[in-house]
């Protein structure tokens, strides 16, 4: 109406929103192509390799199948370079190559659909998304070790202090704390690689979930796409979504790893621990105070892994009261994925850059790893090696010399030697060879242990895995 007022809306709180009620509010929940249109080349390629099989199987002729792969094809390149006009009211991406398909080639393009179904197309289009994405995460994850390595090897003596409670506990080197790290995002990326061989299944085929009367090959698009194998359950097929569960999962947990480091590089780059500098170009200054260095990066990721569990989370509940097979309920895995599959590479992406950029002080670090008497497990561990007592006895008396040095205000290294005999006389001064911290993390050459020794063997195990 001229006077904009609709009168076809059914409601007036909403109704101005809508051209027609109810039909219109239908269109706008039930389209995904706002965002499954990200799936166009997986969904191009999918519809390449089966129109090819039907072909081969004799059913549908060498000529629809020439055609529908030309017009797929003018398809991709017009998606490629912005040329294509995505409509909501073809609701998907799959509609929406197909219509237009049908513009460009005409009826053969109906033939296209023959012995399948959108169900198994999604599972298919999704899943070729999340391989590839998980080959993306592969790859950044390996970088990021890699920078964690190169750190590693430089600081393989640095001592810094270890924590338990965020409590200084004993002295490690800063190599053997980067290789912690190695370690986890060395899980996280098998966890990867377990995941592509995992869902390295092709669904297409099954069809809308009973499989089909045609006789298509499986084995023949499974192979054209880079499949291992076709599934073999067509209703698990339609209805399987732990491929996208089990990247989100993964996703989380490399996503809490990258929170604790987030953390660290939080507390290690105030004033007060002073451990590290980060660079300008992952630090931000504040608008107010010039004195500051904003770790804005590192908060961020520490964030973004909240929303990647919030994904973890939404997936895990929409599908948990879904009956087999297909309900469009699924449609809603996308985003979740999509959103997550985002901040984690952004993720990874920012800690890799920081942890390569920056500035470690190795004086602050060693200062710090002599306070708060982080070498008294030595003195005990001396009086069981060198003396022969018990260690709870050890124990008892390291207790003491640490109370004693504490009235003092010193370390226990600056205790003498005949303070330390009045505690236990069996005390010589080869103890003051095990009370500085370089002698400490260099004693603890124990397999996996913090000794620079250890820490270089701990690289080259993972250099030669990589
Ligand atoms: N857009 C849908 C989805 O993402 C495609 C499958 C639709 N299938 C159906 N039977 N309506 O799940």
């Amino acid at each position: 109406m001229a006077d904009g007022t609709d009168t076809k809306s059914s409601n007036q709180m909403w109704g101005g929103r809508f051209a027609s009620g109810p039909a219109a509010i239908m269109e706008e929940i039930n389209a995904s192509i706002g965002f499954d249109k990200k799936l166009f080349a997986q969904d191009i390629r999918g519809s390449i390799a089966h129109a090819g099989m039907l072909a081969h199987q004799g059913i549908i002729s060498t000529e629809d199948k020439d055609k529908i792969v030309h017009g797929l094809n003018t398809i991709l390149s017009e998606i490629e370079s912005g040329n294509f006009e995505f409509s909501r009211r073809l609701e998907d991406i799959h509609m929406n190559v197909e219509a237009r398909l049908a513009t460009l080639i005409g009826p053969a393009a109906g033939r296209l659909h023959t012995a399948r179904s959108r169900n198994d197309q999604v599972a298919l289009d999704f899943r070729l998304w999340v391989k590839e994405e998980l080959q993306k995460c592969e790859q950044a994850l390996t970088e990021l070790m890699s920078a964690f390595l190169d750190r590693a090897e430089e600081h393989a003596d640095s001592v810094m202090p270890g924590f338990t409670h965020l409590q200084t506990a004993q002295p490690v080197t800063f190599g053997h704390h980067c290789m912690a790290y190695v370690e986890m995002f060395g899980r996280d990326r098998s966890r990867v690689r377990h995941a592509i061989e995992h869902m390295d299944e092709s669904p297409i085929g099954a069809a809308a979930l009973a499989g089909t009367g045609f006789p298509i090959d499986r084995h023949m698009t499974a192979k054209a796409l880079g499949f291992r194998e076709p599934t073999r359950n067509s209703i698990d097929t339609v209805s399987d979504r732990d491929f996208a569960l089990e990247f989100l999962s993964i996703a989380a947990i490399a996503g809490m790893h990258l929170s604790r480091l987030a953390e660290e590089i939080v507390i290690w780059s105030t004033p007060q621990f002073g451990f590290v500098r980060l660079s300008d170009a992952f630090s931000t200054g504040s608008s107010i105070m010039p004195q500051k260095k904003n770790p804005d990066a590192a908060e961020l990721v520490r964030a973004k892994t909240g929303r990647i569990n919030g994904s973890l989370v939404a997936l895990l509940t929409i599908m948990k009261g879904l009956p087999l097979a297909y309900s469009k309920d699924m449609q809603e895995d996308k985003e979740q994925v999509f959103d997550a599959a985002e901040s984690l590479e952004l993720a990874i992406a920012a800690m890799t850059g920081m942890v390569r950029d920056m500035t470690i002080n190795t004086a602050r670090m060693k200062a710090a790893a002599g306070s708060g008497y982080s070498t008294a497990t030595d003195l005990a561990d001396w009086l069981v090696r060198e003396a022969g007592l018990p260690f709870r006895d050890a124990h008892h008396v390291t207790g003491r010399a640490v109370a004693l040095a504490e009235s003092k205000s010193c370390d226990l290294a600056e205790l003498s030697l005949e303070e330390l005999q009045a505690i236990h006389p069996a005390i010589t001064a080869k103890i003051f060879d095990v009370l500085t911290v370089e002698a400490s993390v260099a004693s603890r050459k124990s397999y996996g242990g913090t000794a620079p020794s250890e820490v270089r063997k701990q690289i080259a195990f993972w250099r030669a895995r990589n």
